[in-house]
């Protein structure tokens, strides 16, 4: 028995020391990772359990690919916490694959076999060879295809195309042609690039001048184009929306409609218009009613408009009392963007009296109370549905007691984040719940409370960090029921999108 552990162990030494996975370091990495024109490096952490089943499948495909001269690397993000800080990974494991120091998520399986043939794809080609023969098959082989129609496939246009197609080789189908018969086809003289689309203007010209386009022009205006101007929005679609970060314009509708085509003709040419400024969709209001309510629809009424500002979390919706109007929907938006407007926030009424110790805030006393400089204030946000806000209540009901005689220099609150937006004048926006923050009397700035959720840490970091005298405080409070986590839940846990 012991004798076989043993040889195990043997057996295990003699791996780790045959492994073909890289271990990157702060010295090697820049070094290491640079001049490779495709590497898998994979941030992890020895606790976590994706990582360590992970391993043996990132093992064997680091030997497969070795053969390939494709090399995998790790780097131990707890031996080497600021090198993966600095890389700015957030989970474990994270997988990038990196091109000459330029990285992009890893999108394949995280099996071996998996791992050899996505990284096996990614040292094909992203620029396929297009001639006479394989045009026009090519321009309609995906729902956005970009061609390059270059004289010399070593021109600079071809280089600058080249990088963005190695960084959109998953999102996007690119192609470079050198033949004439080609240009004919297509009617292009080159230098040009063409995007050619499923869906909106079938083909477009890159419109800028050709001769200093950049990968970066490139990418963004192919970015932009591949948004629709006016396309149905759902779970799948989503998160390109969100991460385009620019403000989403939703028309509601119910599908069964018979005017649904009429009121989308009629928001399109407006749609158009702003292209590129205000992405617009159209959404079933029927399905998605309550992400209605929370973008301040309060009517399950269809047709419905609303914009929404998605980095500041703002709200401008169209009156619900008004028939939909083309030239009230493009002076909406035409507002927004010129700062015009003012954004609809959602409030609770004020409470007639504050019956407890922890002050039932709402928004429309939010700047009265919060930015009331003679206190500091500690507010939680919260929601109805999320269950770490209801394991930290009584805690915080506690700590409410504790400092209710302190009242006047130390306010306990509590706000119900899906009922009562935050003015315009707040520099931080909610991402999760529940979402503690504290500001000092006198201070502009908040600060995040981040620690654990305990009555004992709580009262600590308010001693340490209250500007006000916080003497005369009832020490009679009970201890809590539990001490609690530091977890923390998603924003749109209750939003199907
Ligand atoms: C761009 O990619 C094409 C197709 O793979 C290749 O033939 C061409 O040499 C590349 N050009 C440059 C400048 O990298
Ligand atoms: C007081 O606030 C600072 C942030 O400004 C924080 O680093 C510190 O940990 C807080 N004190 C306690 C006891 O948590
Ligand atoms: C002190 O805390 C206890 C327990 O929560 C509470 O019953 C009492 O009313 C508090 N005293 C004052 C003066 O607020």
């Amino acid at each position: 028995m012991r004798f076989s552990k043993a040889l195990t162990a043997l057996a295990f030494a003699a791996v780790a020391l045959a492994s073909d996975v890289l271990d990157l370091t702060p010295d090697s990495f820049d070094e290491l990772v640079n001049p490779e024109p495709l590497m898998l490096v994979e941030f992890f952490a020895p606790w976590c359990g994706h990582c360590k089943a992970l391993a043996p499948h990132y093992e064997e495909a680091a030997t497969v690919l070795k053969e390939k001269g494709i090399k995998l690397a790790k780097v131990n993000c707890v031996d080497e916490a600021d090198l993966c800080q600095k890389n700015g990974v957030q989970g474990y494991p994270t997988l990038r694959v990196y091109r000459n120091g330029e990285h992009v998520q890893y999108a394949g399986p995280r099996t071996s076999e998996g791992i050899v043939s996505y990284m096996t794809k990614q040292s094909l080609p992203a620029v396929g060879s297009i001639d006479k023969t394989t045009f026009d098959e090519f321009k309609v082989a995906d729902k956005i295809v970009a061609l390059a129609f270059v004289d010399s496939a070593s021109d600079a246009l071809a280089a600058e195309f080249n990088a963005t197609a190695n960084k959109h080789r998953d999102d996007y189908l690119f192609g470079i042609t050198t033949d004439k018969e080609v240009f004919e086809a297509a009617g292009v003289k080159p230098p040009a690039v063409i995007l050619y689309r499923k869906f909106d203007e079938a083909v477009t010209e890159y419109p800028y001048p050709i001769s200093s386009l950049t990968s970066a022009d490139l990418e963004g205006w192919i970015k932009d184009l591949a948004v629709p101007v006016l396309d149905q929005v759902n779970a799948e679609n989503y998160q390109v929306y969100a991460q385009s970060g620019k403000p989403l314009a939703y028309l509601f509708l119910d599908p069964s409609d018979a005017k649904k085509d009429e009121y989308l003709e009629l928001v399109k040419p407006v749609a158009a218009k702003y292209k590129g400024k205000v992405n617009f969709v159209w959404i079933d209001g029927i399905q998605f009613g309550d992400h209605a309510k929370s973008l301040n629809l309060p009517e399950a009424k269809w047709p419905s408009f609303v914009l929404q500002d998605l980095t500041k979390q703002l709200k401008y919706p169209y009156d619900q009392s008004k028939a939909l109007d083309a030239e009230d929907i493009d002076a909406l938006v035409e507002g927004y963007l010129e700062g015009k407007l003012e954004p609809s926030l959602k409030s609770q009424a004020v409470p007639e009296e504050q019956a407890e110790s922890v002050f039932e805030l709402v928004g429309k006393q939010f700047d009265e109370v919060v930015f009331d400089d003679s206190k500091d204030v500690f507010v939680e946000f919260y929601a109805p549905w999320c269950g770490h806000c209801k394991r930290l209540k009584a805690t915080w009901d506690s700590l409410g007691d504790r400092y209710a005689d302190v009242k006047d220099r130390l306010v306990i609150a509590k706000m119900d984040a899906t009922e009562n937006d935050l003015p315009p004048s707040v520099p931080f926006r909610i991402a999760g719940f529940p979402t503690l923050k504290f500001k000092k009397a006198g201070s502009k700035e908040f600060i995040d409370y981040d620690g654990d959720r305990t009555l004992e840490s709580l009262v600590t970091f308010i001693e340490e960090n209250a500007s006000n005298s916080l003497e005369k405080r009832n020490e009679t409070a009970p201890p809590p029921p539990e001490s609690e986590s530091e977890a923390q839940e998603p924003l749109g846990h209750h939003d199907e999108l």
